[in-house]
């Protein structure tokens, strides 16, 4: 079976090509984030329209580069939530569209899935049952993954998302868009412990997060500067530093807790902050500590992407759940534990 998979959840038009036996053939991404920059984040009709002239593109490409042709495909598959509804819709539209005209079944795939399947593109992938961190721009939580379709959430977080908290605290600081990979930058030449922001929730019993809080504790320290002296570069690097420790303190100590709470010993971290290198030392540690593995997709896995769409896709058709009529799916809103087997 060979499969082509359309993502366009948010701000990246990505199409990829997985093969059942061969691997991964293709995966091609345009990211709109100098689209969104002037804005300082991502503009849902802005995004939607630009899905639009992107995707077809990639899927020539994706095909060309899998050296595949339109009848050598057996589904397509495409993320049919949760995101933003508009840009879900042009993806949607285009790959059930596309599997209408070609007489495949089509695929609706939920984005977090993908996330938490990627590590299945790499070589040595996490055995089940596994526990996952699955940290992005739009989620946080603790998942206990049985096998397809069979999640169980130890908890999520309250508020604000890990990947929301990097990038607002990033702006606040005066970063250029999207903030969180450049706040991990310059939290690298900053100094621990300078300041030491809040680590939410973590004296607290259970695996909830909630990252609101850091907002506003960095807000106080930036305005705690005076007027007439400008915060200068040290400054800023180590309230970078403050931040991203208190949220990989954070992820990773409730994550520790979680391993211990269930006795599993896979750890599976999943969605962009993943790509974040202190947090995966972190992590590392803690599971070292523990004798158990940790897997991580390539960072490139970690962010949105359509070669987890195309891995999950793939296990969704193998288990039977194409679509059985021609609607097109995009749903904002898709709870994870909907899902089925
Ligand atoms: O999974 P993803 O690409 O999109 C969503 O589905 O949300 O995650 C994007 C999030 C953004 O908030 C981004 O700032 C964050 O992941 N991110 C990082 C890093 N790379 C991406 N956060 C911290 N450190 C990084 N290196
Ligand atoms: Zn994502």
């Amino acid at each position: 079976m060979r499969v082509l998979a359309i993502e366009s959840s948010c701000d990246e038009s990505a199409v990829a090509v997985l093969d059942e036996e061969r691997g991964l053939l293709s995966h091609e991404l345009y990211s709109q984030v100098d689209l969104h920059r002037l804005y300082g984040g991502v503009v849902p009709e802005l995004a939607s329209r630009d899905h639009v002239q992107r995707l077809l593109p990639l899927v020539r490409q994706a095909l060309a580069s899998a050296a595949t042709t339109t009848a050598q495909l057996s589904a397509v598959a495409y993320t049919a939530g949760p995101g933003l509804v508009g840009a879900l819709l042009t993806g949607a539209a285009l790959g059930r569209s596309l599997a209408y005209a070609l007489g495949v079944p089509a695929v609706a795939v939920h984005h977090l899935e993908g996330h938490l399947l990627a590590p299945l593109l790499e070589d040595r992938a996490p055995p089940f049952p596994h526990l996952a961190l699955l940290v992005s721009g739009g989620h946080t939580m603790l998942v206990v993954v049985r096998g397809l379709g069979q999640y169980e959430i130890l908890g999520e977080t309250r508020d604000d998302a890990a990947g929301e908290a990097f990038d607002k605290t990033a702006k606040l600081l005066g970063l250029p868009y999207p903030g969180g990979p450049e706040l991990a930058r310059l939290a690298e030449q900053g100094r621990s412990g300078v300041f030491d922001f809040p680590r939410p929730m973590l004296d607290r019993a259970g695996f909830e997060f909630s990252f609101s809080g850091l907002k506003t504790a960095v807000m106080l320290a930036v305005r705690a500067q005076p007027a007439d002296k400008p915060m200068d570069d040290s400054r800023r690097a180590d309230i970078a530093r403050g931040v991203q420790d208190a949220i990989v303190e954070t992820l990773a100590g409730k994550t520790a807790r979680a391993l211990d709470a269930t006795g599993i010993r896979h750890l599976v971290v999943a969605g962009g902050v993943g790509a974040n290198r202190a947090l995966r030392t972190a992590l590392q540690a803690a599971v070292a500590k523990r004798g158990g593995e940790i897997y991580f997709p390539r960072p490139e896995f970690c962010t949105d992407n359509a070669a987890m769409i195309a891995v999950a896709g793939l296990a969704r058709l193998k288990a039977g759940s194409a679509a059985r009529d021609l609607a097109i799916e995009s749903r904002a809103q898709w709870p994870l534990t909907s899902l089925s087997q």
